[in-house]
């Protein structure tokens, strides 16, 4: 942005100036009327299935989400991500799926996921490319840009409820993101179809060097945004802001993260990888669901439903946690602590959510004071975890573990 700036006799011109942190996208109270009062629950194939999709996998994984219960529990928006489409655009400019993948029609898709009370999802690109013809694991370039109305129309039309947008230029800059993202919602809004807007505008750096997502609030833009890059199956992984973030890098992203979120503004920390790969502990996946509830963010699982074992399943259907996310008050968690392993976050009806984290080696006993005068809660097992005569309340948690309680009116302790 540029601005002119009359002090005293002089004029200043031409001073760059980078919104500041936090800063709001645009002011819109919500970009999508009438979708996600609660976070999105959901599946998406990307962190299992990478590009390789078709609609045998999608319908059979929608199949699983139901006879797992994991419908039931919520998890309801089935995300086809990339890779769905044909590598050129119809005559009329219009996208079209892929007709060795998906040979049945996307129309006929949304019917399939709809007549079992599931939602569809589909992903798009905002630039010239999406990510994967970006990265040339995809011919084509069938971006949305410049196609952002036609392409609008085509998804409402074929019963689509959750657009993905995905951000995948590097040589770009905000004034281009906010752009492209605020034209897709408009053609989104203007299909009078409530779908859920989910952006990413993290695949590019700023001029700076900094990754956007996680400076701004794009809250009236979207109606959830990534706060960081590609989350992959492990705890930590060391490659710094533009890389892959481990789960523990985005729980830490999260802690100071500056966005308002409310009703319909979402922050998105990523698809779950919870049952995906060998490398999370139970303990760890454990942290991965509580902290991804306490920081209210959307829940898409992105393990392959089909071989999921009953552990995963029952992880992801954990009622207290998931209670948690949806709170209907939805302010997400602030830590107490500066390394954020402490957090609580108010809940409806004067309750608290508590989590205390071990990112030690070793198993600790974590503490602290509930200030309500009622018993507190393990989320994780539903008991009454007892007070001590001084009215602390003492916890020994495992390493990479997470234990989750709740308090009765009256203030979250300390
Ligand atoms: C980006 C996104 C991922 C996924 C891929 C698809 O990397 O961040 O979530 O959608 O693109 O190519």
């Amino acid at each position: 942005m540029t601005r002119a700036v009359a002090a005293g006799a002089a004029l200043w011109v031409a001073v760059a100036c980078a919104p500041a942190p936090g800063a709001q996208i645009d002011d819109a109270a919500v970009a999508i009327p009438g979708v996600a009062a609660t976070p999105p629950m959901g599946w998406n194939s990307w962190n299992s299935f990478g590009c390789d999709i078709d609609e045998t996998t999608i319908r059979a994984q929608a199949d699983a989400l139901v006879s797992s219960g994991l419908a039931a529990a919520g998890y309801r928006y089935v995300v086809v991500d990339d890779c769905w489409y044909s590598p050129q655009r119809a005559a009329d400019g219009s996208l079209t799926a892929s007709t060795q993948r998906f040979p049945s029609g996307m129309a006929a898709l949304g019917a399939y996921l709809h007549a079992r009370g599931l939602h569809f999802g589909i992903y798009a690109g905002a630039g010239q490319q999406s990510c994967a013809q970006l990265s040339g694991s995809y011919p084509g370039r069938t971006g949305s840009a410049g196609h952002e109305t036609t392409d609008a129309r085509t998804f409402a039309s074929w019963g689509v409820d959750f657009v993905k947008y995905d951000w995948c230029s590097a040589d770009s800059d905000l004034a281009d993101q906010k752009r492209a993202f605020i034209t897709m919602r408009d053609a989104i809004r203007a299909t009078g179809r409530p779908m859920i807007y989910s952006i990413n505008p993290n695949s590019g750096l700023t001029s700076d060097g900094e990754v956007r997502g996680a400076r701004y609030d794009w809250g009236g833009v979207a109606t959830m945004t990534r706060l960081t890059n590609d989350i992959s199956p492990q705890w930590t992984a060391a490659t710094g802001p533009d890389g892959y973030q481990g789960v523990a890098d985005i729980i830490d992203a999260s802690a100071d993260a500056t966005a308002r979120v409310s009703a319909g503004r979402w922050r998105d920390l990523d698809m779950l990888e919870i049952g995906v790969g060998t490398s999370l502990s139970p303990a760890q996946q454990r942290s991965h669901l509580a902290l991804w509830a306490m920081m209210a963010a959307p829940l898409v699982a992105g393990n392959d439903l089909t071989v999921m074992d009953p552990a995963t399943s029952a992880l992801l259907r954990t009622p207290g946690v998931l209670a948690i996310d949806q709170d209907p008050a939805a302010h997400p968690a602030t830590s107490m602590t500066a390394d954020g392993t402490v957090r609580t976050r108010e809940l409806s009806g004067g309750r608290h959510a508590v989590s205390l984290s071990n990112r030690g080696a070793t198993a600790t006993t974590m503490t602290f004071r509930p200030t309500g005068s009622g018993p507190t809660h393990n989320v994780w097992t539903g008991a009454v975890v007892p007070t001590g005569s001084d009215g602390t309340v003492s916890v020994t948690v495992a390493p990479g573990d997470t234990a989750l309680l709740e308090t009765t009116p009256g203030g979250p302790g300390q």
